[in-house]
């Protein structure tokens, strides 16, 4: 049911963790399921994403793509990580079975909610970027 590289990345997640006085920080959660994902980007003058890591308290699919998308990020100017949308991810990915893919979105909404605080805090603006759904505890049914 899961490719090799879900599984991969789910049993072997590559950016786990945290990173101190982040340039940005992006929390998301899904109401249905209850799985939150949290992104943490280090952005350098250039605006180039020099490291990314995440936490995910969330199911198999969520790990594994939280994992891929912090690779596909690291690297990335600001502008070019808007690219990685879900459909990259999970292409990235090898696929996702059917009634997971609202967990890749989960990945890019995290990584463009993060993208938002670090423009936010710094006075600029990302074109195509837009705001954030509102906060994880007003999306409670
Ligand atoms: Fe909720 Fe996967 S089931 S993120």
């Amino acid at each position: 049911m899961y490719s090799e590289k879900v599984m991969d990345h789910f049993s072997n997640p590559r950016n786990v963790g945290e990173i101190e006085n982040a340039s940005g920080v992006g929390t998301v959660g899904n109401a249905k399921c209850g799985d939150i994902m949290r992104i943490f980007l280090d952005i350098d003058e250039n605006q180039v994403i020099r490291d990314c890591k995440f936490k995910t308290f969330g199911c198999g699919a969520a790990v594994a793509t939280s994992s891929m998308a912090t690779e596909m990020v690291m690297g990335k100017t600001v502008q070019e990580a808007l690219e990685v949308t879900n459909v990259a991810v999970m292409e990235a990915l090898d696929g996702l079975p059917p009634v997971k893919v609202h967990c890749s979105l989960l990945a890019e909404e995290a990584i463009h909610a993060a993208l938002w605080d670090y423009a936010e805090k710094n006075g600029i603006q990302i074109e195509g970027l837009k705001k954030p759904k509102a906060d994880i505890h007003d999306e409670e049914e």
